[in-house]
């Protein structure tokens, strides 16, 4: 059966490729995808992707991973500095929690200087651009125990 990692993007991510391109760069949201799901296919996983720039949403579908996902990936942009409500929805996953970020929040502005998910994930992955997502499937699959 093939595992499934479900792969969170919150706010404006859909604007990746034309938002801040000094800073994010200009791969789209759909190239991120599209490399994560072919490189987590060759891993043996299936990728379910959700991008909202609903907070609940994002809440819903860390739920509906309970139920089917072995890893939960997520880059919740701006929600990383606010959302204690999503905190608490991943700390209700028990699989594996990755926390990925293209920039580096820590040497940005102060109040980008707190993760609401940093205490309820494995680890957090930032500053890499799109290699970031790349390397979370890294620690993803060496935390499922798949890692060649
Ligand atoms: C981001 C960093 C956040 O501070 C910001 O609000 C984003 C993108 C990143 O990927 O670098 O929306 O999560």
């Amino acid at each position: 059966m093939t595992r499934e990692i479900v792969l969170l993007s919150g706010p404006n991510l859909d604007l990746l490729g034309t938002r801040n391109p000094e800073i994010y760069g200009t791969t789209t949201l759909d190239e991120h995808v599209a490399r994560f799901s072919q490189l987590a296919a060759e891993a043996g996983f299936s990728v379910r992707h959700v991008q909202s720039n609903f907070e609940g949403d994002l809440i819903e579908a860390v739920q509906s991973a309970r139920e089917s996902a072995v890893a939960v990936v997520i880059n919740a942009g701006a929600l990383t500095h606010s959302s204690w409500a999503l905190a608490d929805a991943l700390d209700t996953f028990n699989g594996i929690k990755v926390e990925v970020h293209l920039s580096n929040p820590a040497a940005r502005e102060p109040f980008r200087h707190l993760s609401t998910l940093a205490g309820v994930v494995h680890g957090s992955i930032a500053g890499f651009g799109a290699t970031s997502y790349e390397l979370a499937l890294d620690a993803v699959r060496r935390l499922a125990g798949t890692a060649s």
